[in-house]
């Protein structure tokens, strides 16, 4: 900013320098052109010559600023068109400048050339540069103003320009940030104007298109192992439960083969947790749908769960109202409920507590689970509804970490909303569900 309004301080200064001495220089070479003649006229036809000369130049020129004084040697005028020799008080090559009285009483400023002539005459030819100083002041004035506008109106504008710019980036951030906190379909939106806002926004828009594309690919090529794998890990595992021997309970081979079935059963229910997200995520499962009662879900699942919970020492209070329905597929809810129920069991230390209720919310249906472990730090909550995450501190716990995912899919496919939050202590996970009218909408 400072430096726009220098370099045009700078502009301005040399047009008024350029103006103002073109100016001045007009008015010498006017002098100079006077003098020429009049020299000539002295040098052709002597004093008397150069008299008639001054008169007849004073007389045509009324008003046209010419100033004549031509003086004997006492200073007395003889001929001109100034009452009295002016007041001159520095003289440089001839030149002077003064303030002086004309002859009928008028004070004005000039430009005046001297000559001392042969015999001791003195003669000065001038211009009233009045007119010329008034013009320049004008110049100024308007160079001035022009200085001021100038800087006003780019100020302006480099404010106008810094705050839509500032504005732009605003937008760019903030769809980032919510791309980033996972929504991967959002897109920044563009002004259409083509500008290189608009590039760096299609740029961008490109870029997340194609990590859309790259991470589909992972996607689909895990469902395919998953797919692909299944056959012949179900036909592995008939051929050990045929291999077990019959009798024998406790002989080392059968012990080893039980263990492999187990392992087995393990990588199959991972896969099958794959391909179970993948379709929730898909919306494949929607045809599905039906009126479930959600107090009638959970019962069954908690019945289920309550031997586990009692083996691992643990009090399960459940605490569910009647009557709560939500549109959706029973056998995924079935199982997204059973991952959170597994989970509380799962993490939490023996002498806890797990909690299952069902409550109206602000929009339709609330499912939690809450329990008295661990926890899950905030800034994991979301990274463990991504499949395969899990916390440090459960990594010797059995699993593979797809539980919250499908949990997390579920939810998205029955357009509700799910929590983790701080239990105080432990983790509380909400699911809830929208409303009729939004749950309509939704299918
Ligand atoms: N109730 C809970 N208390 C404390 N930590 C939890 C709880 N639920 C989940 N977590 C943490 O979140 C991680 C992800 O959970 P998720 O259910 O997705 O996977 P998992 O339980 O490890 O494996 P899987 O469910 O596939 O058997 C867990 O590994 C655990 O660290
Ligand atoms: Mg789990």
């Amino acid at each position: 900013m400072s430096l726009f309004g220098a370099s045009v301080l700078v502009l301005l200064g040399f047009i008024y320098h350029s103006t103002a001495g073109f100016m001045e220089r007009q008015t010498e070479e006017t002098i100079n052109a006077e003098v020429r003649g009049l020299t000539e006229q002295y040098g052709q036809q002597g004093l008397s010559g150069l008299v008639r000369a001054i008169e007849s130049r004073v007389a045509r020129d009324k008003n046209g600023g010419g100033l004549y004084l031509l003086t004997d040697w006492k200073f007395t005028p003889l001929a001109g068109n100034l009452k009295e020799w002016p007041n001159i008080e520095a003289v440089r090559d001839g030149w002077a400048d003064t303030e002086l009285r004309e002859a009928d009483g008028t004070r004005l400023s000039a430009r005046l050339k001297y000559f001392l002539l042969p015999g001791n005459h003195h003669l000065l030819v001038g211009r009233d540069v009045a007119e010329r100083n008034t013009v320049e002041g004008l110049i100024m004035d308007a160079l001035v103003w022009g200085l001021v506008i100038t800087v006003a109106l780019g100020g302006l504008g480099a404010v106008l320009m810094t705050r839509g710019m500032l504005g732009r980036l605003d937008v760019i951030n903030r769809a980032s940030r919510e791309i980033m906190r996972g929504d991967l379909t959002r897109r920044i939106p563009a002004k259409g104007t083509g500008d290189e806002f608009d590039q760096l926004t299609g740029n961008l828009n490109d870029m997340l298109d194609r990590i859309s594309v790259l991470m589909d690919g992972v996607r689909h090529v895990s469902d395919n192992i998953a797919h692909d794998l299944r056959g012949p890990l179900n036909r592995i595992r008939a051929r050990l439960e045929l291999a077990l021997p019959e009798n024998g309970e406790h002989s080392a081979n059968r012990q080893v083969l039980a263990r492999t079935i187990a392992d087995i059963d393990e990588v199959l229910g991972a896969f099958h947790a794959i391909l179970t997200i993948s379709q929730a995520e898909a919306g494949s499962r929607r045809e599905e749908f039906a009126v479930l009662d959600l107090a009638t879900l959970a019962e069954d699942l908690v019945e289920l769960y309550e031997p586990l919970a009692e083996d691992k020492g643990l009090r399960l209070r459940v605490d569910l109202t009647p009557g709560l329905t939500v549109s959706g597929n029973r056998h995924l809810l079935s199982q997204a409920l059973a991952n959170l129920v597994d989970n509380a069991i799962k993490y939490t230390p023996a002498g806890g507590e797990v909690g299952v209720e069902l409550a109206p919310g602000a929009d339709g249906p609330e499912l939690t689970v809450r329990d008295t472990g661990p926890g899950v730090p905030p800034e994991h909550r979301d990274m463990v509804l991504e499949r395969f995450h899990r916390l440090e501190s459960s990594r010797n716990a059995p699993g593979s970490g797809l539980g919250l995912s499908l949990v997390a899919a579920v939810a998205k496919l029955h357009g509700a909303t799910l929590t983790l939050a701080d239990a105080q202590p432990g983790l509380r996970v909400t699911l809830a569900f929208p409303g009729v009218e939004a749950a309509a909408s939704q299918a």
